[in-house]
Parts: structure tokens; C-alpha cells; sequence
């Protein structure tokens, strides 16, 4: 593994990773997730669907919950995350891996997405990665990279959840000294947080089909390939 992914590896390795990867771990927050990811790929009855980065497969615990026909894969970089996920749910099928080599899956998948995964990905394997996900769907199957982080929105979402317990001046001025924690591109281009919109922009030069929606907290777009958009 290399270095970059390496230290993705590390961040997510550990004892505390379920606390990172998403804003609202409560069971009406996972519900919410699963809706608005179902909302999204609108899979047909009996679909095979993989997650990349998977994490501890509770959002694909609640998928499955809603949808019990949808056949359901994940896989992730840690792999203390997926053995959260088998605990968590057993009715997946997980893999530990890096999304950049899908080789411990045979099959091919009606639909393959991902949940807050773009912006770890390394700008330069962007492209690769795409080509490699649309070789591993079917006739008509789509890729969907979801729900990306948006760090001018961070602010905001911050600004909300400091609120809810100090007064909204205390909040301001918690804000404004935790700001550079939360600067754009904090860590390196690619790196751990950085803008997936240059990544959008890279595959806006091969006429894909971006569409973009209403941002919800830092939340903002959703990328959708299909087959020979690439
Ligand atoms: C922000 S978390 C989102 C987790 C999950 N999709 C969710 O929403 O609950 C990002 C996840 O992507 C995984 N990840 C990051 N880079 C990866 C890579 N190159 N290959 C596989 N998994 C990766 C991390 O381990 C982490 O679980």
C-alpha cells in the first residue's frame, strides 16, 4: 500500500474509527442515511449493490432493513471497521480492501456506490478508479459516489452543533478559534479532507452525468456514472 492510502489505513484502523465517519450516528440519523441513499440509486427489486467504504456497515445494517430484497456487499480499507460490520449485520457479504483493487469480488453489481469515500480517494487514481467500478457493474448498472463532504458548508454544521449547547455568541468565538482546524484543504491536495469538487471538475472533462442537489449541512453532490461515460 502506499503511502497515502496508508495513512488513510491508520486514521481508519483504529479503536475509535466508528466516531469518524459520519455526522449522526443515532438510529433516526442511520435511517435517514439509508433513505436518502435508496432515494438516490433507486435500486429494482432483488439488485445487488456494493458499498465502497463500507465502514462498519451500519448504514448498509439499515439498507437492507428498508429493502430486505436488495442483495448487499461492502468494503473497506480498515480492517477493524469490517469486523464491526460482520458483527453488526450478517446478512452482507464484506471484504477488506482498498476500493482501487475490487479483486476479492467475482461477481459484477447492479450498482455500486459510495457514501462520503471521494474525498480520500487520491485525485490522480480518480479517473482509474471510475474506469475499474464500470467494468465491475452490469449492462445498465450505475456507479454513484454520494453525499460528499462540502468544507464551506463545515463551517455551518459546526457553528449548529456548538450552538445546541452554548449561546450562539460562545459559538462565534469557539468558531472562529477552531476555524483553522477546519480550513479548506486542511491536509494535502488528496489528501485525508480535501475538496472532492476538483474531483468533479476531472470528471466533468468526460462528459459525465453530475447532478448536483440541494446541500443538506455539508452535504452538496452526487456523482452518477454509467456505463461508456468514461
Ligand atoms: C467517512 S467514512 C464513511 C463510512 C460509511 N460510508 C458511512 O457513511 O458510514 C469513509 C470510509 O471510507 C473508508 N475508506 C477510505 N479510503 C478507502 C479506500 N481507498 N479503500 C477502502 N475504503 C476506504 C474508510 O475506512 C471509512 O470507513
Amino acid at each position: 500500500m502506499n503511502r497515502y492510502y496508508n495513512s488513510i489505513f491508520h486514521w481508519f484502523n483504529n479503536d475509535n474509527a466508528q466516531y469518524k465517519l459520519r455526522g449522526n450516528n443515532s438510529e433516526s440519523g442511520l435511517i435517514a442515511y439509508a433513505t436518502y441513499i435508496l432515494e438516490r440509486l433507486s435500486p429494482p427489486h432483488g439488485a445487488s449493490i456494493l458499498d465502497l467504504g463500507c465502514g462498519d456497515g451500519k448504514i448498509l445494517e439499515k439498507i437492507i432493513e428498508i429493502r430486505p430484497d436488495l442483495k448487499c456487499f461492502g468494503i473497506d480499507i480498515s480492517p477493524k471497521l469490517i469486523k464491526q460490520a460482520i458483527d453488526n449485520t450478517c446478512q452482507c457479504h464484506f471484504e477488506v480492501g482498498n476500493v482501487l483493487d475490487l479483486k476479492p469480488f467475482n461477481e459484477k453489481f447492479d450498482i455500486i456506490f459510495s457514501f462520503g469515500l471521494v474525498q480520500y480517494i487520491k485525485h490522480n487514481d480518480f479517473i482509474d478508479l471510475n474506469r475499474a467500478l464500470l467494468a465491475k457493474i452490469k449492462d445498465n448498472g450505475i456507479v454513484c459516489h454520494l453525499s460528499i463532504p462540502d468544507n464551506r458548508k463545515k463551517k455551518i454544521a459546526v457553528l449548529s452543533v456548538l450552538s445546541e449547547k452554548h449561546s450562539t455568541l460562545l459559538s462565534i468565538l469557539m468558531l472562529f478559534l477552531v476555524h483553522p482546524f477546519f480550513k479548506y484543504n486542511f491536509f494535502e491536495d488528496g489528501s485525508l479532507w480535501h475538496n472532492p469538487m476538483r474531483l468533479v471538475k476531472q470528471m466533468n472533462t468526460f462528459s459525465l452525468s453530475t447532478i448536483s442537489y440541494p446541500a443538506d449541512l455539508w452535504y452538496r453532490f452526487n456523482m452518477i456514472i454509467k456505463k461508456n461515460d468514461l
